[in-house]
């Protein structure tokens, strides 16, 4: 008899336990995380499948070297996102600042979601942006007829007054109010494409306005030897624009791209509520980002500049 023997099935079952441990841990988290993607299956993977086609609008390899050099991508939500704002301008890499644009034929800054125009193209456009001394033709984007007077005098600047969109029609533009329980807060209307049922609300601050094709305009209006910059901030119709631009090829006209991705965060008028004010979170925004730079777009996180 081999007095070792116990020994070693003894050993043999406790090992068996760990193996049989280890798979069962496995299978619980691959369960866990499959329970938890069919919870969020509402609020998709916001780029997923839009590789191929941007192959097709060519990001030259020298491009996808800069963005190499790009300012990192803040991954963790700021919860303090109203006190952090414009602290982090400084760490902006400008592409004007990597790269020289004396071979380009035009240039040209477009603001979606324009506003007022010191919001952001007198007070940060025409002093911060570097132009290497370029003149840019600026379009500025903007539905909101109360903002319109002020550009009719605006040399240089020329007002298209219109809601970025995917296609030429009429969209209900405005806001809907955000209800948490059984309090509700008219917001202050602000620019953004909602659906047909907040026009029927009562309580929204909404009105039908004229929405233009941007991606085919784009198309229309840019050559690839221009050097385009855009901003957007279009209060959640970001995610559907990027989808498009990605998909009908366009994406690789804008050379460099300010985006704010709206996510769904906490919000000071519902003490510390998310608010499902905006369909998607902060992760599923980041992963744009990163994806994007990966497609080779120049992207930058713009609520970190304003
Ligand atoms: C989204 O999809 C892309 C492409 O299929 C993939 O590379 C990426 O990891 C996905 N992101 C998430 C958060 O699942
Ligand atoms: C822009 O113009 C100024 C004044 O003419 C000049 O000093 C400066 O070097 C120029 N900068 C570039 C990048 O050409
Ligand atoms: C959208 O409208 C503009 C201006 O009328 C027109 O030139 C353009 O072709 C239209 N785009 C599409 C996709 O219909
Ligand atoms: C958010 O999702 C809801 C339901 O899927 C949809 O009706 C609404 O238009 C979306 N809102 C935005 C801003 O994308």
């Amino acid at each position: 008899m081999n007095p070792r023997k116990p020994n070693t099935s003894k050993y043999a079952a406790s090992h068996k336990l760990v193996v049989y441990g280890v798979v069962l841990m496995f299978l619980v988290l691959i369960s866990l995380a499959m329970i938890k993607d069919k919870l969020c299956s509402n609020t998709p993977n916001l780029t997923s499948g839009l590789r191929k086609q941007v192959e097709y609008c060519k990001v030259p390899d020298h491009k996808k070297e800069l963005i190499r050099n790009l300012e990192p991508l803040i991954a963790q939500e700021p919860l303090d996102i109203w006190e952090g704002l414009g602290k982090e301008e400084k760490n902006i890499k400008y592409l004007p600042s990597i790269m020289d644009l004396s071979s380009k034929d035009r240039f040209i800054y477009i603001d979606l979601g324009a506003r007022e125009y010191d919001s952001s193209i007198g007070s940060w456009f025409l002093k911060q942006y570097p132009k290497q001394n370029k003149t840019f033709e600026i379009y500025a984007v903007e539905a909101d007829k109360s903002f319109h007077k002020e550009y009719k005098s605006r040399k240089g600047v020329t007002l298209l007054p219109y809601a970025a969109w995917i296609r030429n029609e009429t969209v209900v533009f405005g806001s809907k109010p955000i209800i948490v329980k059984d309090k509700v807060w008219r917001m202050r209307p602000f620019g953004r494409i909602e659906g047909q049922k907040a026009q029927e609300d009562k309580r929204s601050a909404v009105v039908k306005v004229q929405a233009f094709d941007f991606v085919d305009w784009l198309k229309r209006t840019i050559k690839p030897t221009d050097f385009v910059v855009v901003k957007m901030d279009v209060e959640g119709t970001e995610v559907t624009l990027i989808r498009e631009l990605v998909e009908r090829g366009a994406i690789c006209l804008i050379d460099e791209l300010f985006m704010e991705c709206h996510f769904d965060r906490y919000v000071k008028c519902c003490s510390g509520e998310r608010i499902n004010r905006f369909n998607f979170s902060y992760d599923q925004c980041y992963n744009m980002f990163s994806e994007l730079r990966k497609m080779g777009s120049f992207v930058h996180q713009w609520w970190i500049i304003f």
